[in-house]
This record gives structure tokens, C-alpha cells and sequence, in this order.
């Protein structure tokens, strides 16, 4: 059972929506997974995804609405395998709260590299935009889902 944690800002847009995304794409494809998503800001901690993440989400039939907002913690590196950061910034922010102690564990990554055709580096925030960015997040996170699915299947059958 692999362990996967998605990373972004505030945790109410991108990173639960890579969470519901994963999940049911997992799930569709029988890979058993376990997934969580956290912020690098703890600003909206116990809040529910953004009301826009949760409808747009939901129009493709994916349902956010139970998750909650909560900040990395430093037990997050060793609890995952694999942590998947939004964007660079995301990634910068990760690596000071990896502990020092914490050794061969989870090496935080990039989504986008799991989309490697789409030429797109990060998931941009859609915070302060409008619809559209909501639905490229989910263009985005639907790519590279697929992508990290193929790859742990194919590392399940070496
Ligand atoms: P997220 O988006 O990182 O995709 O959850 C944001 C959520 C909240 C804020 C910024 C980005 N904020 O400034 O509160």
C-alpha cells in the first residue's frame, strides 16, 4: 500500500482536489493507495475545500467535501511515501520542515512531472482567478494522476 500526500498553499483549492482526484482515479484503476493532502500555510486549518474546488470538482464527479485544511507536519515525511507538491514554491517551503533525523524517506516532488507531455511544470494557484483556473487545475491533476498511477502499477510489477 503506498502512501501519498499532496501539498499546496492554503490546502482548500489544488492539494484536495489532487486528493479526491487520485483517490477515485486509484480506485477505478484497483491500485491500493492511501491519500491525504496538506497546506505549507496553515492559514485555513479545519476549513473545507473553497466552495469553487468542491463544485468544479464535483461536475466531474469527484466529491471533496469531507476533507479538511491542515498544515504539513514534520511526522508527515516519514508517515508518506510520496509527496507531491503543486507548484515550486510549494516545494521550496516543504523542504525546511523535512527533519533533519528523517533519513531515505519521502524526497518531496513535483505533480507535474507525472504529466511529463503536457509540458507544464506546476498547478497554478486558482485562488484570486476565476472558473477556468479551476477546471485546468483539475485538467492538470487528472493527467498526472494517470501518470503516478502507471508508474506504481509498473513499479508493483518489477
Ligand atoms: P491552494 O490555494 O494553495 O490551492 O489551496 C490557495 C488557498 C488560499 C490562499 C492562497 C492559495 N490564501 O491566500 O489564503
Amino acid at each position: 500500500m503506498t502512501r501519498l500526500l499532496f501539498v499546496c498553499l492554503g490546502n482548500i483549492c489544488r492539494s484536495p482536489t489532487a486528493e479526491g482526484v487520485f483517490r477515485a482515479r486509484a480506485a477505478q484503476a484497483g491500485l491500493a493507495v492511501e491519500v491525504d493532502s496538506a497546506g505549507v500555510a496553515g492559514w485555513h486549518e479545519g476549513d473545507p475545500p473553497d466552495p469553487r474546488a468542491i463544485e468544479h470538482a464535483a461536475l466531474r464527479g469527484y466529491d471533496i467535501t469531507a476533507q479538511r485544511a491542515r498544515a504539513v507536519t514534520p511526522e508527515d515525511f516519514t508517515t508518506f511515501d510520496r509527496i507531491l507538491a503543486m507548484d515550486a514554491s510549494n516545494l521550496d517551503k516543504l523542504a525546511p520542515l523535512r527533519p533533519a533525523w528523517v533519513r531515505g524517506a519521502a524526497q518531496p516532488e513535483l505533480m507535474m512531472n507525472y504529466a511529463p507531455d503536457l509540458g507544464v511544470r506546476e498547478v497554478p494557484d486558482p485562488y484570486y482567478g476565476g472558473v477556468d483556473g479551476f477546471e485546468l487545475v483539475l485538467d492538470l491533476l487528472e493527467a498526472a494522476s494517470d501518470g503516478l498511477i502507471a508508474e506504481l502499477q509498473s513499479e508493483g510489477r518489477r
